[in-house]
Formats: C-alpha cells, structure tokens, sequence
C-alpha cells in the first residue's frame, strides 16, 4: 500500500470536514481549529532530506500524536540517559506529514500550534525551516500561509527532533512531540497568539471589575477600522457583561486594545465551587464577524500575609498541595487529557487544593482542567539557569532562548484563574552565588512586565540569608523554602516581614503493599544517618510511612509541622504521584520514583489515606497492612482515621481494645501477634459508629477482578478507560502478594496502550498485553480506536484461577 497516499488523503478529508462543521454555522465568524494530530509519519533517526516533497516515506510508521518514542523502548542500563530518566532510550527522530487544504483558504491566516515536542524542535513547511525551539517544555506557534499549497496541491510537514544529547534532565522527559498539535486558521484580522490578557479588580459580593486586554492583529496590507466586542458569560451562557470597542489598527502591525466591564454579583472560583466564566471576543470588520476568540474567566482574589499564611477570596486556607511531574506512568510523555483528569481526581478525592508544576511548564490541558476542577497551582519556569545541574540541560540554552521561553510561558498560562504564584526556578545553583542577584531581578522584572497579579517565587534550599543570593536579590515576593521543616519555627524572626511557602516537602519512600516490621523508628536514606536505611534486596520500600531521604521528612513529621504554623502558607508534597526517572535509593533495575503519595499506575499506597484524613471531610478509617502473615507473627497494625474520638480494634470478633491519636500524632497502632481471620476497626464519635473497616485473610487464588474506571467512553480515538485488575479469592479477598502474570485480550472501539503494576523496578514494558501482578494488583489502560463498537476486556492467568472480563460502553 502507498501510505504516502492514504495520508494524504486521511489528512485532506479530516481537515475539509472541520472547515465544512465551521462554515456551516456563520461564515468567518469563528477561527478554524483542527486538530492536526492524527495519521503522521515517524521513523527514528535523523533525515534531513525528509523535508523535500519527493522524499520516499514508505517504510515510515504511521502513528497519531501525541507520539513519545522514548517509552515505546526497552529499559536498558546503558541507556546515556541513565537512571534521571528511566533507562529508556533517546536519540533523534523525525515526523512527517503530507496534507492539503482547501482552495479558499488562500486568503486566511494559518498557523501550527505545537503544545510541546521534546526537544531542539525544528519545522519544515514544503521545504522552509519556520524555526527552532530547544526546550521542550514550552508551547510555540508558526505561521505557515506564505509557504502553503491549496487545492489539489499538497504540503508537507516535517519535524525534526533531537534529544540526543544526554544526560539532560533529572528526571523523565519522554522524546518527540508528546502534546498536542493544532492547525489553526483565521482571517487576517484576528485576535493575535495568547492576544488576551483578563484580570479582575475591586470583587465584592455585589460587583467584580474585569480587565481585558486585546492584541488585534492585521495581517493585511491595509489599514482597518474594526471594533472589538467582549461577552462574558456564565456558566450556562448566558451573557453578564460586554466590553465594547472601536480601533483602527495599521497595516501589518498588532493594536492593543484596553476593554472594561464589570460582572454584577459575581460567583467566585475557589477550590470546592471551581465557577467559570468565559470571555468570547468577536472581532468586526464593518458588520461581519471576523474573528471570534474565548478565554477562561475565574472571578477570584488571593493573599499571602506573612504571619496568617495564604487566603482565597477572603477565606484563610491552608495550601495543601503535592509536585507533579509531567510523564502519565506507562503512557510516558504522551499527553491525553483523560490521563490529567483521572490524576487529578485522584488527589482531589484525597484532598489536594494545590499542584506544582514541577519544574517546567505543563500541558495546556493540564492548567485547563486546574482551572475546571479547582486547584491552586504554583507555575514553574525551569530548574536551571545558567549554571547545569547535568551536562546537556536548559543551562545550554539559556542565554539565547530564556527570555523569550519565560515570556511565552507567562503569556500562555496567565489568564488561568488556578494560577496564583509564578516560580522562576527550582533549587536553582545561582542561590549560593552572587550572579544569581542580577539573573533574579531580570527574571522577576520579565514576569512583572506580563502579568502583576501574581507573586514572584523561587523554591530555594538555602536558608542562611547570607549564603542565598536569590533571596538577597529582594525581588522575590513570596519565599519558598524546600525541606528543612524542622528549620520553619525560625522563619518568622528570621524573614520577618516575609511570604512563605513550604514550596517542596517530604521525599519519603514507599513501595505499595509492601510492608517491613517493626515500626518503630523513623529511617533515613542515605546511610550517612543515624538509624539508616540500606535497602532491600527486591528493591522495595515499606510502606508504613517511616523512610525518607535525609534531606527530607516522613509526611507524618512534614505535616505535623505545617499544620500548627499559621505563617505558612502550605505546603507542596513531593510527591502525588510516582514519576519515570529519579528511583532514589536503587540503581538499576531501579527506574521509577518511590516518592509518590500514589504509585506509577495510579494505585494509592496506604499514606494516601493519611492525607485523606487530615485534608479531606471524608469519614477516613484505613488499616494497614494486609491480614496474610505467619500464625503468630507480630504485626504493626496502623490506622488512619477522622471523624471519630477513638477506633476499636477486634481480631475474630475478639476486641483488642480501642485507641485515640494522642496530641500531634496522626495515626494509631496496634501490635498484634497474626491469627488468620478478620480484623476489624470501628471508629466512634460520642459512642456512635462513625465508619466499620475490615481486612481479610485471602485464601485461595481463583478469580481475576477487573474494575473500570469509566462504564463509557467517546468514540473519538483520545477517550482512555484505566482498568485495575486484581487477584481474588472465592470471598473477593485481595491476595496481597500474588505476582502472577495476566495476559489480556480487547475487542471492539479499544485498544491497550500501556500496562503498569506500579512497581518501581519491574523492566516489563509499559507496551504489552500483559502484566505481572505487583502486590495483587496491575492496571490496564485502554484507549478508543474510533470503531463504535462496544469494549470488552479478558484476562486471564495460568492455573485453575476464572478469567475476568469487564465490557465498556462507546458512545
Ligand atoms: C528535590 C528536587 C526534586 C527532586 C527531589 C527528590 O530537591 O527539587 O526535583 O529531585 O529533590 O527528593
């Protein structure tokens, strides 16, 4: 078959219909967004030639983006990106795409959006280079309309991307263009790239003032009078207020154009009642709608005060967020939406307000779905400056790219109501010496000129005001400090006057359903320490909540600071979720972190519940561990709970009393000598049941549950449905330590994508159709196909255990 050709045709048909959908309601009214990600063509390697139309791509794969090729890879230890990123491979590789546009788009202004390609991007449009972008964080733009063909004439795209030189990073980055890409068409008076900036004023209950401000841009080769409407409306569309506004603006040139309305009786956005609304800007040419441009709009206000901590629309709250890193586990680099959300629900059923966006920008549906689902988010530029943290880092391309890189993130991400401090850097290397005074103040004063709503930070390491730089630049306005919790009771004295926020906490170490006795002490890693920890020969960390890194803290002891330190504005845990990359404290095999709250595939480790207890209002009553240990072995039994005065305990309906946390402490524990059966936990409040939890001792092997995370899902070739599999016994008891491996089989509108147990140093690929079970569990991620066909998934296991299966809808 000549792929070149189906392409081509895929390419014409799927753009023709979008423009048909948009012309069929007003002509010109609306731009043009395509979703430009399907049917491109990828071949690893470096081909320069692949720019020329006449280029031979038949033996190139034809894959949808969001692609990242550094997952599709097998772990190996000699991998140049060593253990920061996963052992995966690297390299270079090229995308190619051949599509044609409709005659009558001639006149139009078209352009490329690419949310994000890892890294030293470079664009060809039929033969010209529209330009290079070495960081592989940041979102970019290019036109293309004086290079296009139209009609029956086709265009080819290339891309060229080149993440061979490692190390770096510190941790996972995935290669090739793992976001999202648009093709996006306008007339040529339009509303210009990021061309609105909204901010709000004076909020009352009875009012909110609302700023916007329009770049119009015209492309034409004449002067235009046009006028500028702005329509804010709520969440049901229905219109609150308009900004209305003539101009004329030059031929070739961009006009701002200053609007004001106000909003009467203003719904706030806050992190329980996340209220959006929207701004829809139409831009006139005579009477015809030329243009027509949304923006999200959350009504909200914020403070940071120095001795009471950070408050929301007037309401004193407590930050309690956690760092993400950007990799979705066993789907890699590779961004999808329902891959965020599913995330995100996750930790805002735990209670979480807040995400950093550690350390580098994140996806656009990243900070679309914080602003939808009520997240206060701390935006982060880089890790680096000018000096490395590895060889091959940002630091390489500071000087020529990190002015515009800062401006385009701040112009991207500033009308995100989630959005409430800019971080300029992490544990930046310029703190401890003088140079990073001057590179400070440049940086805060670059964010200042785009956006003053929002405080400048850093998250630094050094609290010795003499030795810290950043700090002594003065140009930060809120500090913040990771680690050193127990150094926080000195802030106030020492930076009186000062905004701070505990911006990176914890590091502590855990391996889901993995359990080492006694409990007794806090450890640390690595060795250097008092009462070290060594490592098990499995790689696995416990995961009662008593390892972590020396430079941090258990989430007990973090917490328990935090907590009673009003000047504090929160804390960001590091953190949510385990990421690719930085397996502190194994080497090889080794490849995933053992910092998160929830592992790699999404499953909660027990310390979840710990947060769950103290940041959510959910009635909590967790046990840990599992109930299968040798007929006398002593157990550390833990409980989390809320909600209650007191837990009682019974093994086999015999009661071993009941126990209450005791000052700070945030759980209970019991040691028990192990007899199979039931254990039994009762919280109570004033005498009355608050919540009844139970574990069992799993018997034999014979069922394999499946439980989807969806029972429906789009027909539209992005919707993802995750599925946990476990290994049960004939009561449904979870058999806590069962490897087993699981083959699976999907037919209809879906297909596997990745495959994930959680385990951090499994060297299984995350591209299979099977999975070892870890600690009872593994997850399956499935993705639409487009068929409309309804899904159903098999697996099975060798031995006399039942297959499972479980059927999803497609809508
Ligand atoms: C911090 C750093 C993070 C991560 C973490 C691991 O110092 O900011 O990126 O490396 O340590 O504990």
């Amino acid at each position: 078959m000549n792929l070149h050709k189906s392409v081509l045709q895929k390419g014409t048909i799927a753009i023709a219909l979008l423009f048909l959908v948009a012309c069929a309601s007003t002509k010109k009214e609306s731009r043009i967004i395509a979703d430009f990600n399907p049917d491109w063509n990828f071949k690893l390697g470096d081909y320069p030639t692949a720019i020329q139309a006449n280029f031979d791509a038949n033996d190139w794969r034809t894959l949808d983006l969001p692609h990242d090729w550094s997952i599709e890879g097998a772990f190996n230890k000699d991998n140049p990106t060593k253990q920061a990123q996963a052992f995966l491979p690297a390299g270079k590789g090229w995308y190619r795409k051949t599509f044609t546009l409709p005659e009558d788009w001639k006149n139009k202004n078209v352009s490329i959006e690419f949310d994000g390609v890892f890294k030293n991007s470079e664009v060809f449009i039929n033969g010209h280079s529209l330009g290079m972008r070495p960081n592989g964080y940041i979102s970019f733009a290019y036109e293309l309309s004086q290079y296009l063909n139209f009609g029956t004439q086709k265009n080819i795209i290339a891309v060229k991307v080149d993440n061979d030189a490692q190390p770096n990073s510190r941790w996972y980055t995935g290669s090739g263009i793992y976001r999202n890409v648009r093709l996006v068409a306008s007339e040529k008076l339009h509303v210009a790239k990021w061309g609105t900036y909204v901010t709000t004023r004076g909020i009352t209950k009875d009012k909110a003032i609302v700023d916007i401000d329009v770049d119009v841009k015209n492309g034409l080769g004449t002067n235009k009078l046009f006028k500028l409407v702005s329509t804010i409306l709520d969440k049901n569309n229905v219109e609150v207020a308009k900004a209305i506004s003539d101009g004329n603006i030059p031929a070739n040139s961009i006009l701002q154009v200053k609007q004001n309305t106000k909003i009467e009786n203003p719904i706030l956005w806050d992190t329980e009642n996340p209220y959006l609304y929207k701004i829809v800007t139409k831009v006139y040419d005579g009477s015809t709608v030329v243009d027509t441009y949304e923006t999200p709009l959350g009504v909200r206000y914020f403070n940071f005060d120095a001795e009471k901590g950070f408050s929301l629309n007037g309401k004193p709250t407590k930050i309690l967020g956690v760092c993400l890193h950007h990799d979705n586990g066993a789907l890699g680099a590779v961004e999808n939406i329902h891959a965020v959300k599913r995330k995100l629900k996750i930790l805002k059923e735990m209670g979480t307000n807040a995400i950093r966006m550690s350390h580098n920008p994140h996806s656009l549906e990243m900070m679309k779905l914080c602003d939808e689902m009520g997240f206060i988010v701390q935006d982060e530029f880089t890790d680096v400056w000018k000096k490395k943290k590895v060889t091959n880092d940002y630091h390489k391309d500071w000087d020529a790219w990190h002015k515009q890189d800062l401006e385009d993130f701040i112009k991207r991400d500033r009308n995100h109501p989630s959005v409430m401090m800019w971080s300029i850097g992490n544990e930046i290397r310029e703190q401890f010496d003088s140079t990073g005074i001057a590179i400070t103040r440049e940086l805060a004063q670059i964010v200042k000129s785009l956006d003053t709503t929002r405080p400048v930070t850093s998250a630094l390491t050094e609290n010795v005001i003499e030795k810290n730089f950043i700090y002594q630049s003065g140009a930060l306005d809120l500090l913040g400090f990771n680690y050193k919790h127990e150094d926080y009771k000195d802030f106030p004295t020492k930076f009186k006057g000062q905004k701070i926020l505990a911006s990176e906490s914890v590091s502590a170490l855990e391996t889901r359903g993995h359990y080492d006795m006694p409990t007794d002490s806090i450890r640390m890693w690595p060795t250097k320490h008092n009462a070290p920890f060594d490592g098990n020969a499995d790689l696995t960390v416990t995961a009662y909540d008593n390892i972590a890194s020396y430079w941090g803290t258990t989430h007990e002891e973090n917490w328990k600071t935090i907590k009673k330190q009003d000047f504090m504005a929160g804390t960001f845990i590091w953190t949510g979720f385990d990421y690719l990359g930085e397996p502190d404290p194994y080497p090889y095999p080794a490849r995933s972190s053992y910092f998160g709250i929830v592992d790699l595939a999404g499953l909660p480790k027990d310390v979840y519940y710990m947060y769950q207890s103290e940041w959510s209002d959910k009635d909590v009553l967790h046990l840990l561990p599992h109930w299968n240990w040798k007929q006398g072995q002593m157990i550390d039994v833990w409980s989390y709970y809320n909600n209650a005065d007191e837990v009682e305990l019974l093994l086999n309906g015999k009661s071993l009393g009941s126990k209450a946390k005791k000052g700070e402490e945030l759980h209970i524990a019991w040691k028990v000598p192990f007899e199979a059966g039931t254990l039994k936990a009762i919280s109570r409040k004033e005498g009355k049941i608050v919540k009844e939890t139970e574990i069992h001792t799993a018997g034999e092997a014979v069922k394999i549950d499946l439980k989807s995370d969806k029972t429906s899902i789009k027909n539209d070739g992005y919707d993802l449905v995750y599925v946990t599999v476990s290994l049960q016994d004939k009561d449904g008891n979870l058999l806590p330590k069962a490897d087993n491996l699981i083959n699976f089989k999907v037919s209809g509108g879906a297909k596997i994508v990745g495959v994930d147990n959680g385990y951090q140093a499994s060297l299984e690929p995350f591209k299979a159709d099977y999975r070892k079970l870890y600690n009872g569990k593994c997850v399956v991620i499935l993705q639409s196909n487009k068929k409309a066909e309804n899904i159903t998934l098999e697996a099975t296991t060798a031995g006399n255990i039942s297959l499972g299966t479980v059927s999803i809808k497609v809508e």
